[in-house]
């Protein structure tokens, strides 16, 4: 068979254990499927299955005939070591740019493969899961007792997680390869698709509804202890979540708290104008008064200045090419600031009839914050929302 890059390829995983009456048809009902320029690269992950799965893979695939634009491999793992963490492991191997996750007993159809895939490149999203909790999705096969565990998984995803699909539980899906690269999953349990969704939050999902029909052969291995980790790993991802919400929170709060200090700093400012401007016109100096008020503006400006750079942003570089230019820069946002501000009084009192004081108090505050801003980016260099 001709190598085909894998570009054109996609990769299904599959993972087994004790699944020695389903794999065989698993396998010939995804070896009925064809992509229109696509390969297909099925990889099976067997956990040393003690039902003979992975020796009766072995065998079929020893004997089979070639199938174009098909490939079947089986990987063998020591012991049986968990779900998520097979469909990682067959990941590894995967040489697809789209990966294909699905359980081996036949309760997921292959043909939905070629569905899944057409929504992916039709509305060009990242993740595609095949979701039984749409409208036109369904469960045929299900006790009440294993309905009412999922919903309420999936209830504790929605809400607790903030995951907005309908089936983030969902055993099912494609996703683009590239979505995993920086991502650590935890790879316990069941839940390798709801990780995903928590913790790539920039990602595009579609859901496609399709029936689940539970198995007809061999036995569910999820128990108490799937349900456990799953306890766990909702609180794992839960306080990631929390953890990137605080994150979030402390750049708040540092954006407001510097804003807060250019404020204060600000203030300061009229105080050594006013001190100043009034000491150089005193009998000890004795400017005229307005020299004396133009040595108060420029004293100002500079101990602005020098509190913004060390207190305000915590700037303790003094190199003076840096520190020549950092202060051309304030004084030049400054002087602008001051022009805003006289604009803007202006404009309220004669255009909108605005009092004096209160016109005053507006401009005041727009200038300062728009001095801030630009102050914060450009004369010490950096991100506005931090
Ligand atoms: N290699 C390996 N190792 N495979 C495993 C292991 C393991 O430890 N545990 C389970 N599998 C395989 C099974 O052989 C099967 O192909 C697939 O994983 C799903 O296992 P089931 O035991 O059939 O799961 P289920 O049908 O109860 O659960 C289904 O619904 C869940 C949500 O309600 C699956 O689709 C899950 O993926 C889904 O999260
Ligand atoms: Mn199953």
């Amino acid at each position: 068979m001709t190598q085909i890059s894998s570009n054109n390829q996609i990769s299904i995983i599959i993972p087994t254990y004790n699944e020695s009456q389903n794999i065989l048809k698993v396998i010939e009902s995804i070896l009925k499927i064809q992509l229109q320029k696509l390969s297909i690269q099925t990889i099976v992950v067997d956990d040393n299955s003690p039902d003979g799965t992975g020796k009766i893979l072995e065998d079929y695939l020893n004997t089979m005939k070639q199938v174009a634009g098909h490939t079947i491999e089986i990987l063998h793992r020591k012991a049986k070591s968990g779900l998520s963490s097979a469909v990682l492991y067959g990941i590894e191997y995967a040489k697809g740019h789209t990966i294909v996750v699905m359980d081996s007993d036949l309760s997921h159809p292959p043909h939905l493969i070629p569905k899944m895939i057409e929504a992916m490149n039709k509305s060009k999203c990242d993740i595609v899961v095949a979701s039984r909790y749409l409208k036109e999705g369904k469960i045929i096969g299900w006790p009440l007792k294993r309905k009412i565990i999922s919903k309420t998984a999936t209830k504790i995803a929605k809400a607790g997680l903030r995951v907005s699909i309908e089936d983030p539980m969902s055993g099912f899906f494609a996703f683009k390869r590239y979505i995993l690269e920086g991502l650590k999953l935890d790879a316990i349990g069941y839940k390798m698709l709801l990780e995903i969704l928590v913790k790539k939050t920039n990602v595009t999902v579609k859901e496609i509804p399709y029936t689940f029909t539970e198995r007809q052969f061999g036995e569910s291995k999820m128990g108490l202890y799937t349900i456990l980790n799953y306890c766990t790993a909702v609180w794992k991802l839960y306080r990631y979540g929390r953890n990137i919400r605080t994150q979030e929170k402390r750049k708040s709060i540092h954006f407001f708290s510097k804003a807060a200090r250019f404020f204060t700093v600000g203030a300061s400012g009229l105080g050594v104008n006013y001190l100043i401007s009034f000491l150089f016109a005193t009998s000890m100096v004795d400017l005229w008064y307005l020299h004396a008020n133009i040595v108060g503006i420029v004293f100002s400006m500079t101990t602005n200045f020098l509190l913004n750079k060390t207190w305000t942003f915590g700037d303790r570089n003094f190199s003076t090419k840096r520190t020549l230019l950092q202060y051309g820069k304030f004084i030049g946002f400054s002087s602008l600031g001051a022009l805003v501000q006289l604009g803007m009084v202006y404009h309220l009192v004669e255009n909108s009839n605005w009092i004096y004081p209160t016109a005053l108090i507006i401009a005041v505050l727009t200038a300062g914050f728009g001095n801030f801003i630009l102050n914060k980016k450009w004369t010490f260099g950096e991100k506005i929302w931090n």
